[in-house]
């Protein structure tokens, strides 16, 4: 691993991806300290820049850090079971009616300790890291009381803390109806928007708000309340929203001003344009549609008519996305919903970060940004994209340190 006391540091003879857009001829970045300070073709670079900063790397593609904006990385236990009663053709929606998929996993999590938890989670974020990742969304969701939800937030925080990645927390206490509300769902309600919301926003513990809108989740109505809450908090709000039906909770969302809508498989046009004028991301969750083996395909052409930015991420969870490897998500997303591989790159940095509302901050390799980046064995950024080959990470930078190759 290249070491160096040199604040300025140079990557050079570069094929770039910088988050927007690809460029052949060859490339050079510096970075000094945690920032990157420069960009732009080898050629014009000055001597002085050349001489006096240490070279860290030529050849090859770079991108900027992948960010991963929906995943649920913390959970107990597993769902192996499940997924054998899903190739029997059991649905998922089945298997929640019968107390299983989600709310068999809130049972494993409120059985585990933080520490359990921690290990647990470590090791996913550990292989996340190492396909390229230098951002983590982290959800709860699986805790479902005041204690466990913030038992979630409090490990997905302490994995931030100890590791080389910036991960962001998002309190999804309205994903399930926990078993003792049973009948009652307006009184869970009453219990994220009276207790969790507040708590969580008073001990910096969530920087958003989630929800899932759907027959097997929460109502529209519900989820407005939920909204509601954390708008009085100051927190942002994104939603799952029409992944299995459509029930109008991406409209609502962006009347909140949301992040990002997920899933959207059933999303109509009504829904396109609301989030559109929002400026709502519309986050992609191929290992979901896969895993679920559906056949509804997101309305990508609206969106695209619309201008709605798109990401991709994970979704990676014990169930229904058992899956924790985004680049296989730039190909998912162009082989079963005809992406561009252009727009997948963008789906997993630019926009993943406007998913995150880290626009300004993090997703591009620019002047001024933290120097988070990849440096890959490829020839064109398009092979990340084309060919699903692990091991092809070369250096991942985290402000400017290198952290794996
Ligand atoms: O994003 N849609 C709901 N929530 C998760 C599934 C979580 C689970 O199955 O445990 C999702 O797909
Ligand atoms: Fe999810």
């Amino acid at each position: 691993m290249p070491t160096t006391t040199n604040p300025l540091r140079l990557w050079t003879d570069l094929t770039l991806f910088d988050g927007v857009q690809i460029h052949t001829q060859s490339m050079a970045v510096v970075v000094e300290g945690e920032r990157i300070v420069w960009v732009g073709p080898k050629t014009e670079l000055s001597a002085s820049q050349l001489a006096s900063a240490d070279l860290m790397g030529t050849g090859g593609v770079m991108t900027p850090g992948l960010i991963d904006c929906h995943t649920h990385l913390v959970f107990g236990g597993d769902r192996a079971d499940e997924f054998a009663q899903r190739l029997e053709g059991v649905s998922y929606a089945e298997i929640a009616a019968q107390g299983g998929g989600i709310l068999s996993t809130v049972k494993a999590t409120r059985a585990a300790s933080e520490e359990e938890l921690f290990t647990s989670a470590q090791a996913r974020l550990e292989a996340l890291m190492a396909d390229g990742v230098t951002m983590v969304e982290i959800k709860s969701g699986y805790g479902l009381t005041m204690a466990d939800e913030l038992k979630m937030l409090r490990v997905a925080r302490r994995l931030g803390e100890q590791n080389p990645v910036h991960i962001r927390t998002t309190l999804l206490g309205a994903h399930a109806l926990p078993p003792e509300y049973a009948g009652q769902p307006d009184a869970y309600i009453d219990l994220i928007c009276e207790q969790m919301i507040p708590q969580a926003a008073a001990e910096g513990l969530a920087d958003a708000v989630d929800v899932f809108c759907e027959g097997i989740g929460f109502s529209v109505a519900q989820c407005e309340r939920v909204f509601q809450a954390a708008q009085r908090h100051g927190l942002a709000v994104k939603a799952h929203a029409e992944q299995l039906s459509n029930l109008g909770g991406s409209a609502l969302a962006a009347r909140y001003q949301a992040l990002s809508v997920d899933h959207i498989e059933w999303l109509d046009e009504a829904g396109v344009s609301a989030m559109a004028q929002a400026g709502t991301v519309a986050t992609l969750l191929p290992g979901a549609f896969y895993t679920l083996r559906d056949t509804q395909v997101p309305p990508i052409d609206l969106l695209r008519q619309y201008g709605v930015p798109l990401a991709l991420a994970t979704d990676g969870n014990p169930g229904s996305s058992p899956i924790f490897q985004l680049t296989l998500m730039l190909n998912m997303a162009c082989t079963l919903f005809r992406l561009t591989p252009l727009e997948a790159l963008q789906g997993v940095t630019k926009n993943a970060a406007k998913a995150l509302g880290l626009a300004e901050q993090a997703g591009v390799i620019a002047p001024g940004r933290h120097a988070d980046f990849c440096l890959w064995r490829a020839r064109n950024p398009y092979e990340l994209v084309s060919t699903v080959q692990p091991g092809r990470l070369q250096q991942r930078v985290f402000r400017g340190a290198v952290t794996h190759g």
